[in-house]
C-alpha cells in the first residue's frame, strides 16, 4: 500500500500559538486526510521543540524550571490540534525519552563513521538564532534575523563534516526537481550550494554555558546544537533505524515548513541524513509568511493573530477553508478578517452553502425530501455537468497532490457555481409545473449525487462541514470506505429512495465588518465642528450642482450585488415592463419588473450580468412582484446596463 508522511516544523515553546503555528498544523492535517482517501495510509507528526538557549533564558524569565516552563507552553501547542480540528498521529517533544535515545544514537553513528571532530571555533554567536554568523553574514555588523551584534565566543566544539556533502546534496537536488517545492526556493538552495559557501557545522554547546539539552554521548561536558537535535525528530516518531513504521513511512516523507527555516531543512537535515547513512526525506514543502497588513506578525507590533479568536467567531471549518483558499502555498498572504468574512459570505455561504439550502429545499418539494430515481441523462446539458464534475475534480486533486490547494478549491468551486448555473437552465420549478417527474428527478438527481462528491473532497479541508453535508444527504461518512480516485468515475453512489435533510444551513452570512473610516472621519468631535462647512456641489461649469450630497451611512445602506439574467418575458399587463429572473446566487433566481421593454428585447437581456440593488423592499409593479431594481444608464442611443467589466460570482457584493 502507499504511504504518505508529513511533519510541521516542531514549534518552539518560547511563546504561545499564533496564526503561522495554526496554518502550518491546518495544511498538515488536510493533506495528510487528502491522501488518506486517496488510499494510502498516513502518517502526521506534529510537536514541541523544547531544548536550547532560547527556551532556558524564557524559563529563567519566567522564574520556572526549564521543565515546568516547557511542559506547561508545549500543553498549549497540543491542545491547538484539536482545536483546529488536527488529528495528528503523534505530539512529539524533544525532551521525550524516545527522541533523547534516538539524537544520542545518530550522533554515535556519524561520530564513529568520522563526520563529527573536535576543533576549536571562534564566531559571532547570536541567542536568538541560537547560531553561530561568519563575518561575510553579518550586516553591518549585527544578526541580519534580530538586527543585534552578537556575542563573539571562541570556544572548543564538535563539529559534524556539512561541506563534505555539499556537492552529493546539490547533485541530489538536480536529480530530484520536486525535491524541495515550490521552484524559487529549490532554486535558493541550489545557488547557495553551488557557490561553494557551504561550512562544517558546530553542533555542540558545551555544559559550562548551557546545560538544557541532549548530553552527547560521546562527552558528557557537551549538550547537542539545538538545530542537529530538533531535525532528528521526524525519524524519532518512526522508530529509526528497525521499526517497522520507518521502513513503510520513510520513502514518502514529506516535511512541511515556512521559508524561515529553509535552510537546516534543506541543507542540515539531509547532510545529517546521508552522514547517518539514511535516504533524504522526499519532499521539502516550504510555503509563505503570514503578514498582517503587509507586516510580519510579531508580538511588539501587537499585530499578532489569534487563531482561537477567529475560530471562536467564525467556526474552525470556514477558518480553515479561508486559510487554504486564499494562501498560493509558497507565497506570502496578507490575513485580515475582512477577507475571511468575504469568503465566508462569497464561497462557503453564497455558492455552496445556497447550493445545498436550494437543492434540499426542491427535494423536499417535490419528492417530500426522498432522492429520486434518476431517468436517461440527457446529451447536452446532462452529460456536459456529469463531465464538469470530473474535470472539477481531477485537477483538484491533482492541485493536492501538488500542495496548490487555492488551485484546487476553485477548480472544486468552479463545480459548484456550475451547479447552481445548472439548476437555473434546466428550472426544476418549470419542470414541477408542467408535471415532468421524469427530467425533474434526473435533474435533481444529477444535483444531489455531485453534492455527495463535493463533500466528500472537502473533508480534507473542511472535516466537520463535510460530515454534516453528507449527513444531510442522508450518508453516514466513513473515511475508509471513500477513494477520491474512485470517484471519478463513479457515478449513482447515492442512493435513491433515501432521505435528505429538510433544510440545511451550514455557513450562515456574517454582516461584512464596517470599512475603516477614512481619518479625516475619525478625528475628534470638536475638530470637526471646527472645520470650515463644506461647500455645496459645483458643476463644470461653476453652477451649483443641487446634488443631494448623502451621508456615508446613507450610501452604506444600499446593498448592489451582481447577478445573471437566466429568463425574461414581457410583462402580461403593461408593455413598457418586462419581468426579469436575476439568479443572485440565493435558493431561487429574483423577479425583478424592469422599465426596460422599450430598449432590450427579452433575448438581448439573456445570460448578461447586471447591477442589481439588492435589498429594496419587494414591491408589486401591476400585480407582479419584484425584488430589486436593476441598475442602467439612459445615452444618447437609449439604455446600457450597468456590469461589472469582467464576469464575477452571481451574488458579488458591488462595493
Ligand atoms: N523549532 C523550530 C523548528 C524545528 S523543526 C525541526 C522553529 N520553531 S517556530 O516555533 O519558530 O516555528 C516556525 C514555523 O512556524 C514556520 O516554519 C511556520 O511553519 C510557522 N510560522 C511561524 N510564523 C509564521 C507566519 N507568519 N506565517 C506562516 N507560518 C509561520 O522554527
Amino acid at each position: 500500500m502507499d504511504t504518505f508522511f508529513i511533519s510541521t516544523p516542531i514549534f518552539y515553546v518560547n511563546a504561545k500559538p499564533h496564526l503561522g503555528h495554526a496554518y502550518t498544523t491546518i495544511v498538515a492535517d488536510t493533506v495528510s486526510r487528502f491522501h488518506r482517501l486517496m488510499g494510502r495510509e498516513t502518517y502526521f507528526l506534529t510537536g514541541t521543540d523544547e531544548h536550547g538557549d532560547k527556551i532556558a533564558q524564557a524559563a529563567e524569565l519566567n522564574a520556572q524550571t526549564p521543565q515546568q516552563y516547557v511542559d506547561a507552553i508545549s500543553a498549549l501547542f497540543k491542545t491547538m490540534g484539536p482545536q483546529l480540528g488536527a488529528e495528528p498521529n503523534r505530539f512529539i517533544r524533544t525532551t521525550d525519552k524516545d527522541h533523547v535515545a534516538t539524537v544520542q544514537a545518530v550522533l554515535q553513528k556519524v561520530f564513529d563513521s568520522g563526520d563529527i571532530y573536535f576543533g576549536e571555533y571562534g564566531g559571532h554567536y547570536c541567542y536568538g538564532c541560537e547560531r553561530f554568523y561568519t563575518e561575510k553574514e553579518l550586516e553591518d555588523g549585527k544578526c541580519p534575523q534580530h538586527g543585534k551584534k552578537p556575542e563573539y565566543i571562541a570556544e572548543k566544539n564538535y563539529f559534524f563534516k556539512m561541506a563534505k556533502y555539499q556537492d552529493r546534496l546539490a547533485e541530489h537536488i538536480r536529480s530530484n526537481p520536486d525535491f524541495i517545492r515550490p521552484d524559487s526556493y529549490r532554486n535558493e538552495v541550489l545557488s547557495l550550494l553551488e557557490s561553494g559557501a557551504l561550512e562544517d557545522l558546530c553542533i555542540s554547546r558545551p555544559k559550562s554555558r548551557l546545560e538544557w539539552g541532549i548530553e552527547l554521548p560521546f562527552d558528557s561536558n557537551y549538550v547537542c546544537y539545538v538545530w542537529f537535535d530538533a531535525l532528528i525528530n521526524y525519524i524519532t516518531a518512526l522508530k529509526w533505524p528497525g521499526g517497522a513504521k520507518f521502513k513503510k513511512f520513510w520513502p514518502g516523507a514529506n516535511h512541511l515548513i515556512a521559508k524561515d527555516i529553509l535552510k537546516p531543512h534543506a541543507i542540515f537535515w539531509p547532510t545529517m541524513l546521508m552522514a547517518a547513512g539514511i535516504e533524504p526525506y522526499q519532499h521539502l514543502n516550504v510555503h509563505g509568511y503570514w503578514l498582517v497588513k503587509d507586516t510580519k506578525m510579531s508580538k511588539s507590533l501587537g499585530n499578532v493573530v489569534e487563531p482561537m479568536d477567529m475560530i471562536g467567531k467564525y467556526g474552525v471549518n470556514a477558518f480553515r477553508y479561508f486559510l487554504m483558499r486564499e494562501m498560493s502555498f509558497g507565497q506570502d498572504s496578507s490575513f485580515s478578517e475582512e477577507a475571511l468574512v468575504g469568503r465566508l459570505n462569497a464561497d462557503l455561504a453564497n455558492d455552496l452553502g445556497n447550493l445545498f439550502s436550494r437543492t434540499l429545499s426542491m427535494t423536499h418539494k417535490y419528492f417530500g425530501g426522498k432522492i429520486p430515481c434518476p431517468d436517461e441523462l440527457e446529451e447536452i446539458e446532462d452529460a456536459e455537468i456529469k463531465k464538469r464534475g470530473q474535470n472539477a475534480m481531477a485537477a483538484y486533486q491533482e492541485h493536492f497532490e501538488h500542495f496548490r490547494f487555492a488551485r484546487g478549491l476553485e477548480s472544486l468551486w468552479e463545480l459548484v457555481r456550475g451547479l447552481n448555473k445548472y439548476i437555473d437552465t434546466t428550472k426544476p420549478w418549470t419542470l414541477f409545473k408542467e408535471g415532468d417527474t421524469k427530467r425533474l428527478s434526473t435533474v435533481i438527481y444529477i444535483m444531489l449525487e455531485n453534492m455527495r462528491k463535493i463533500a466528500v473532497h472537502l473533508w480534507p479541508v473542511m472535516p466537520g462541514s463535510a460530515v454534516e453535508m453528507l449527513r444531510q444527504l442522508g450518508i453516514e461518512f466513513e473515511p475508509e470506505k471513500v477513494n477520491l480516485q474512485k470517484e471519478l468515475d463513479a457515478w449513482g453512489l447515492l442512493d435513491s429512495g433515501g432521505l435528505v435533510a429538510e433544510t440545511s444551513n451550514l455557513f450562515p452570512r456574517v454582516e461584512p465588518l464596517a470599512v475603516e473610516a477614512p481619518s479625516e472621519e475619525k478625528a475628534p468631535k470638536a475638530k470637526q465642528d471646527k472645520a470650515p462647512k463644506k461647500k455645496p456641489a459645483v458643476d463644470a461649469q461653476g453652477n451649483e450642482s443641487g446634488v443631494v450630497v448623502a451621508e456615508f451611512e446613507d450610501f452604506q445602506k444600499i446593498d448592489l450585488r451582481v447577478g445573471t439574467v437566466v429568463s425574461v418575458e414581457k410583462h402580461p399587463d403593461a408593455v413598457r415592463l418586462l419581468l426579469v429572473r436575476v439568479d443572485m446566487g440565493e435558493a431561487e433566481p429574483r423577479q425583478v419588473v424592469a422599465g426596460l421593454a422599450e430598449f432590450f428585447e427579452p433575448d438581448d437581456l439573456m445570460g448578461r450580468q447586471v447591477v442589481i440593488v439588492a435589498n429594496l423592499q419587494p414591491r408589486k409593479l401591476r400585480k407582479q412582484i419584484s425584488e430589486g431594481m436593476i441598475l442602467a444608464v439612459k445615452t444618447d442611443q437609449g439604455m446600457e446596463l450597468l456590469t461589472a467589466s469582467g464576469t464575477v460570482k452571481n451574488g458579488s457584493k458591488v462595493s
